[in-house]
């Protein structure tokens, strides 16, 4: 293969949408309005009946996302969050950003999801939310846990960032990530299944108030522009990326789908190597419907195998390398190696491999090709 095949390749997605880009564009270029707006108001619409039952909030990207929806339940000093120790930065540092504690419960060794079965166990008088994340694009089970949770007073704060579009069916109800906790939270980032062409987040909540809230805290806590009832965030969606996120959504289904394509290729190319006993592909849940924003494999000689695909042309990523509990600027909530043993094995085990709704057959027959190389099938 002579060029190499990349983890996300957004330049075939734009060919595929430029026409309808450009025209949203010089929509609000011929506007002038570039904060907020009409498109941001139309976007937050347009999520608002993707998600149902949920009021919309745009802001700046979805670290402020998380954020804001912690300010928005009073999160303060002192007070303990539950999450998990596997994910992206953002997940933990939104809870000491406020002053609180992030409580963290080891995942579940099959789909890298917080283990539900032991939220409930580390909930104490202090905890005043449990923030769990859908990594890699599947939602974590949360059913498990909503009633019990719900009795003991404490909201649920979805970290959606990574799974706009998953759902999950639980007796004939169909859960959409985010729109199952008091809030949930989105992230745009240029390489999320839904992204911007620049940074974006938001927030959702069924409840129209607290959104009303969120939408205050997102200019500075003003309900009347200079007149401020608390202080807020400056975390404002910019038009041209609610412009380009409406084109983008209109797809998002038939993306997400092709993906679950690409997902479902990949685990038939490892059989067809007889691969499966070594390489372990994302499992998917009962019920769940992934939409596999990262396709995360568990492997053997990770460091050298990942060496090794980018020899043959193959990227590839290590999410995540360092559990949260272990990173140096949470020492000092005092946890130790050892800690979270499925988290931490799982850092030293897990590769995303290349997947985006492009990436063709051919290609995905390569990268398999190369890992069957590397394990001599
Ligand atoms: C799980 C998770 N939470 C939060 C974020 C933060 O989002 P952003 O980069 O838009 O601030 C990301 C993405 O980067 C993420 O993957």
């Amino acid at each position: 293969m002579a060029t190499k095949i990349p983890t996300l390749d957004l330049v075939r997605n734009y060919s595929r949408i430029k026409a309808e880009i450009l025209e949203a564009m010089q929509g609000v270029l011929e506007t002038q309005h570039f904060i907020l707006g009409p498109d941001v108001s139309l976007f937050e619409k347009e999520c608002e009946q993707y998600l149902g039952g949920v009021s919309a909030v745009a802001c700046a990207s979805g670290t402020d996302a998380l954020i804001l929806a912690l300010m928005s339940l009073d999160i303060k000093e002192g007070d303990e969050v539950i999450t998990t120790p596997y994910s992206f930065f953002a997940t933990a540092s939104c809870i000491t950003r406020l002053g609180a504690v992030p409580v963290f419960v080891d995942v579940d060794p099959v789909t890298f999801n917080i283990d539900m079965n032991k939220v409930l166990d580390a909930t104490t008088p202090r905890t005043k939310a449990f923030l769990p994340v859908h990594i890699f694009g599947q939602m974590a089970p949360l059913e498990e846990g909503l009633k019990e949770l719900a009795s003991r007073g404490i909201p649920v704060v979805e970290d959606a960032a990574q799974a706009f579009g998953a759902w999950r069916s639980v007796e004939g109800d169909i859960l959409r990530a985010g729109a199952v906790g008091r809030i949930g939270c989105f992230s745009f980032f240029p390489t999320k299944n839904l992204g911007g062409y620049g940074d974006g987040g938001m927030v959702v909540s069924p409840d129209p108030q607290l959104a009303d809230r969120l939408r205050k805290l997102r200019v500075h806590g003003a309900g009347t522009t200079y007149f401020h009832d608390e202080v807020g965030l400056n975390s404002r969606l910019d038009s041209l990326q609610a412009a380009i996120l409406r084109v983008k959504l209109r797809h998002l289904e038939e993306w997400n789908d092709e993906r679950r394509i690409v997902a479902g290729r990949y685990y038939a190319l490892f059989a067809e190597k007889g691969l499966l006993e070594t390489v372990q592909p994302p499992v998917e849940l009962e019920g769940n419907h992934h939409i596999y924003h990262q396709y995360v494999v568990r492997v053997p000689r990770r460091d050298d195998l990942q060496r090794f695909l980018e020899e043959e042309g193959v990227v590839s990523r290590v999410y995540y390398p360092l559990s949260l509990h272990l990173q140096r600027c949470f020492s000092f909530l005092g946890y130790t190696s050892g800690d979270f043993p499925v988290a931490e094995q799982l850092s030293k085990e897990t590769l995303a491999l290349p997947i985006f709704p492009e990436l063709s057959l051919e290609e995905q027959r390569h990268i398999v090709a190369t890992i069957g190389k590397f394990f001599g099938k």
